[in-house]
């Protein structure tokens, strides 16, 4: 589906954001694999977070789905799931795939899961290889693409170095752990989102983090648990950037996320001269939150790389945008794992952004945007990529003329109801 945006003067107004995808999947991972009922208030509407509850569905969990996104899981403990009769489909969920293929390795039975055309194309050997370690046998196309054809066993523990910072694999790996019999370690390059050690101590599971490293011992019993999940932070990403960009602008949201691996966003828009107000500073089911209040902002733009990528990683797509109108523009770098995301980010930005008439510089691992750039609407390519669609609607709010976004319906895969709060925040 396509839809057109026009350019627009200002947002203002106050939005409520979708609980966060990322930890939502972990709480309905670990609900499934706890004893006892789990209520989950502000589940992501994301569909991604729906294919892991249907992928749970499939593994006999009875999950009920309440008014206002509150959920209900039926824990079955950790040996509780039963063998699926259908192939498990994650749909465009890497982090479905990813995490429950940790759970899969450690059942007496074998499954399969695979996903849409996108996911089809993504690697697994990521989480293959210390899956495999730990004595799992696992079958995929070419040896690292799904379907993954995982058959279970008794674990062992292993102590693994991760080769590409992945909160993704150590989730995979940490919930195979609890399988295992003994203590596994995992030990990241640099430090990547922390919702799985969180939400595990919530269920009343004992991780040690050590420095960069990481243990869990197996066989630890997890019990159901009442929470909440933030606002997801990189939904409000956007609306940060469009009231930083626009003249006159204002939009409020409560209960943000701001897990340390994630408020990479708000630390840097900050730096580079956003007023950002932070209030309301407080703990929600074991994670940071707070309430933010973005205003239009003159932006100083600058380099990005190293340690500070995982904790941005998904919010390069609206970063780059941002960049073209700061006054220095923005370089990204190390940032080559965007290659293998939804869709090839990178690719995806840069080809969209010169279509906007910008000037964009492409490296194999990021890109570099000037600043102080004029955009000219356009048709905007999204190869189905909920990031790139809705980055690509606010960089239509700047333009010149109307932008079609295409297959524009891929926002809800993050974020469900993205283009009417859009529409309601504009004022032209
Ligand atoms: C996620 C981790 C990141 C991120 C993805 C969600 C998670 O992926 O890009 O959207 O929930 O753990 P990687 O861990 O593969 O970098």
């Amino acid at each position: 589906m396509d839809i057109t945006v026009h350019p627009a003067k200002r947002v203002t107004g106050h939005i409520e954001l979708p609980g966060d995808k990322s930890i939502s999947h972990r709480l309905a991972l670990l609900g499934a694999i706890s004893t006892g009922k789990t209520t989950v208030e502000n589940f992501a509407s994301s569909q991604d977070c729906h294919s892991t509850l249907d992928c749970l569905k499939t593994l006999g969990i009875d999950i009920e789905k309440l008014e206002r996104n509150r959920i209900v899981i039926h824990g079955k403990g950790l040996d509780g799931l039963a063998p699926p009769l259908l192939t498990l489909d994650a749909c465009n969920s890497g982090s479905t795939i990813r995490m429950l293929s940790g759970i899969l390795a450690g059942q007496q039975f074998q499954s399969t899961i695979s996903g849409d055309d996108s996911l089809r194309q993504r690697p697994m050997k990521r989480v293959i290889i210390p899956l495999q370690q730990m004595g799992a046998i696992i079958q995929a196309r070419l040896g690292d693409f799904p379907p993954l054809t995982i058959k279970g066993t008794n674990l062992k523990p292993i102590r693994y170095t991760l080769p590409v910072a992945s909160a993704q694999v150590k989730s995979a790996i940490l919930l195979a752990g609890l399988y295992a019999e003994g203590s596994t370690t995992i030990v990241e390059p640099v430090p990547t989102r922390n919702h799985t050690e969180l939400a595990l101590g919530g269920f009343g599971g004992h991780v040690s983090v050590e420095g960069n490293s990481v243990t869990i011992s197996g066989r630890q019993k997890l019990h159901g648990i009442h929470t909440r999940v933030p606002g997801d932070i990189s939904s409000a990403a956007f609306f940060l950037a469009g009231a930083a960009l626009l003249g006159d602008s204002e939009v409020r949201m409560e209960g943000v996320g701001l897990n340390a691996g994630r408020r990479g966003i708000l630390d840097l828009m900050r730096k580079m001269g956003a007023s950002i107000e932070i209030g309301n500073e407080r703990i929600h089911g074991g994670e940071p939150v707070a309430d933010l209040c973005a205003k239009t902002s003159e932006l100083m733009g600058g380099k990005i790389s190293g340690d500070q990528i995982p904790r941005i990683i998904d919010e390069i797509p609206i970063l780059a945008v941002l960049g073209t109108q700061t006054i220095n523009g923005i370089e990204i770098r190390d940032a080559s794992e965007l290659r293998v995301k939804e869709s090839d980010r990178i690719r995806g930005i840069v080809d969209n952004l010169r279509n906007m008439g910008a000037a964009v510089e492409e490296y194999p691992d990021g890109l570099a945007v000037s600043g102080q750039q004029s955009l000219k609407g356009t048709r905007i390519t999204t190869r189905g990529d909920h990031r790139i669609a809705m980055a690509f609607a606010i960089a239509a709010l700047l333009a010149r003329g109307e932008t079609v976004i295409q297959e524009a319906e891929c926002a809800a895969v993050s974020f469900p109801g993205f283009f009417e709060i859009l529409q309601r925040l504009i004022v032209r």
